[in-house]
């Protein structure tokens, strides 16, 4: 063990409740990498819940059907697709959408990386 762990570990001893401390600023820290990742989603994402922007609003996201924003015109391959945004369903997406839904109008996107998908449904949940 190094002297920072040594440190870090006092310091947590110290805090009322280090649990709680650290999973909330770990998830805080995860959704604000996520952002980073969501660069590449952004140009058709808009984070304005009042709008549609190329894609769909992304608000709620986590846990909702798919293909179900009102006034957003979908793929018939997405809206009958019969996904429900699960964390594993949106890993599958972010992989590669066409895989999961062949025929949707998502340009194709490959986040593969596990470390880079937690941040961004970390994020995604963030907008709930
Ligand atoms: C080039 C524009 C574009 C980019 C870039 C893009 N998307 Fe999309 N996205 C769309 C479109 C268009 C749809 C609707 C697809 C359809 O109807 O088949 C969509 C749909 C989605 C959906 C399904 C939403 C719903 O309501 O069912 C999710 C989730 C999503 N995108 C996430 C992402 C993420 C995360 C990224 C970045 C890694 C991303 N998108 C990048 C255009 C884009």
């Amino acid at each position: 063990m190094n002297i920072r762990w040594i440190a870090v570990l006092s310091f947590s001893a110290l805090m009322t409740s280090p649990t709680l401390y650290a999973e909330g600023s770990d998830q805080e820290a995860m959704a604000a990498a996520g952002a980073a990742v969501f660069h590449q989603c952004e140009a058709c994402h808009t984070l304005d819940p009042a709008k549609n922007g190329f894609g769909p609003d992304l608000h709620g996201v986590v846990g909702r059907e798919a293909g179900t924003v009102p006034r957003f015109a979908y793929s018939d391959a997405l809206k009958n697709s019969g996904l429900t945004w699960s964390e594993e369903n949106l890993r599958k997406w972010v992989a590669d959408n066409e895989a999961l839904v062949p025929g949707t109008r998502m340009r194709h996107v490959s986040v593969t990386d596990p470390v880079e998908q937690d941040y961004l449904i970390a994020f995604l949940k963030s907008l709930n």
